[in-house]
């Protein structure tokens, strides 16, 4: 009740809207091709919604891999390959990643040929990052990724002691999952990240310290450490989400979170993000990275300027869908300028440091004019530098900034996630 109250108040405060909601209007083909004609550079995002085994924490659409529905997945997907190429045209794509799901899953059963139809069909400017399962990462299948071209990989590691991996059902061992990212670290990609939770149950913080010391030392390029995000429709939750106002836990993650950076940054990486360390000189590993992009796939989310939409997360329905010769397209918002700037902060505030030339290139207004009054009192208690030009978060100002934005984000994905999984054509969501 409270959380809801603060919540309202606080978005209407930063964009104007007590209420966020999208609604099922599908843009037609001649308006989003009005929306590109403005549009110079855009970044593109695969999601491939299958994995082999529904682990009890995750919130991302996903459902269990089967070769036939695979099979037609691809063939759709290459469908909304050609719907999108012939409104980009020829403006590049400096932007590519494919996430999951687990999008190793289609390695031989559909992924060489959804990428081949990309390269063919879009002008691609950049590399590509993709997700993976520690499991199938063998020595054959490795080779494979690399001659698709993939740069950049990212592993599901999650844990490295037996007993957390065993509460989070992760189908290895510690010693297993060592051996497979000693095998990656040693294949010559240009980053390797690990993603890595921690504040699991009853874990203790020389665990943490434990776990962030033999991820230092097998030398991998970057560390994706998320403390255990609790999302009310997954298995783990069922039983009764704890609240997010819940301050010992804030807490807890807090000292977690500032042994990782001991470890971190004492090993040589810096932060390149709220919850990323990645390695001095090395180029980070993260998902799209222009403002602008194009999501493929079901759950896919495009994000236009003015409009956010969203393709629906049924894999079947997606398929079906693009059989009909339509696009997957399920919900969508008409982004206000508040609204649109309110998102830029968000990211800027999750990346840790941003210029503030960059909002003005953005939106032609002065950053300090529009968001100064909130952001200045903060360079006093330390959590931030302002040297005029650049805004540079301290590690506490990251981590209490972030919670902050937590407030909304967590509720926010829960409903919209969770709606778009139990109903694949929503009316609305109300956020
Ligand atoms: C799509 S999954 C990664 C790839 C692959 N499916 C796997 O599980 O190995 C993305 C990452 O999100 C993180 N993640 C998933 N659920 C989470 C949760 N409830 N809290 C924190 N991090 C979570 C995990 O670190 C996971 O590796
Ligand atoms: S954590 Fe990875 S493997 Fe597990 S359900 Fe989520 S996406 Fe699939």
């Amino acid at each position: 009740m409270l959380e809801s109250y603060v919540r309202k108040k606080l978005s209407r405060l930063f964009t104007g809207e007590s209420e966020i909601e999208l609604k099922d209007r599908i843009p037609s083909f001649e308006e989003l091709n009005r929306k590109f004609q403005d549009i110079d550079e855009l970044g593109l995002y695969l999601h491939i919604p299958f994995c082999e085994q529904i682990c009890p924490y995750c919130p991302y659409n996903k459902e269990i891999y089967n070769p036939d529905l695979a099979k037609r997945y691809t063939i759709a997907v290459k469908k909304e390959i050609d719907f999108y190429s012939n409104i980009v045209g020829n403006k590049p794509i400096t932007s590519f990643y494919i996430g999951g799901g687990t999008p190793t899953t289609m390695l031989y059963s559909g992924i060489e040929d959804m990428l081949e139809h990309i390269f063919d069909s879009f002008n691609m400017q950049c590399e590509i990052h993709i997700e993976s399962h520690p499991n199938h990462l063998s020595s054959d299948n490795l080779n494979t990724i690399t001659s698709m071209g993939v740069k950049n990989l990212s592993i599901g590691v999650e844990a490295l002691q037996d007993r957390h991996l065993s509460t989070l059902k992760r189908p290895y061992t510690t010693e297993e999952v060592k051996k497979i990212v000693n095998r990656v670290v040693n294949k010559n990609f240009k980053c390797v990240n690990v993603d890595f939770i921690f504040a699991l149950p009853t874990q203790t913080y020389n665990e943490v310290e434990q776990a962030g010391q033999i991820l230092a030392e097998m030398g991998v390029d970057q560390v994706a450490a998320y403390p255990l995000f609790r999302f009310p429709y997954t298995k783990m939750e069922s039983n009764g989400v704890e609240s997010i106002f819940n301050l010992s836990t804030i807490l807890k993650r807090r000292k977690m979170l500032g042994i990782l950076e001991n470890i971190f940054y004492d090993a040589d990486y810096d932060r390149t993000s709220v919850w990323a360390f990645t390695k001095k000189g090395i180029p980070k590993y993260c998902s799209v990275t222009v403002p602008l992009y194009i999501g493929l796939g079901a759950s896919g989310g495009s994000y236009l300027n003015d409009i956010f939409y969203l393709n629906t997360f049924n894999a079947a329905e997606y398929i079906k869908a693009l059989e009909n010769g339509g696009t997957a397209i399920a919900l969508s918002i008409d982004l206000s300028e508040n609204m649109q700037m309110a998102g830029w902060l968000y990211w800027r505030i999750y990346e840790t440091k941003f210029k503030k030339m960059d909002f003005k290139k953005r939106f032609g207004k002065d950053f300090d004019s529009e968001y100064g009054k909130y952001l200045k009192p903060l360079a006093l208690p330390g959590f931030l530098k302002d040297d005029g030009e650049q805004i540079v978060l301290s590690d506490r100002g990251t981590y209490w900034l972030h919670a902050f934005e937590d407030l909304f984000s967590i509720d926010y994905i829960s409903t919209l996630w969770g709606t778009s999984k139990q109903e694949p054509w929503p009316e609305k969501v109300v956020l």
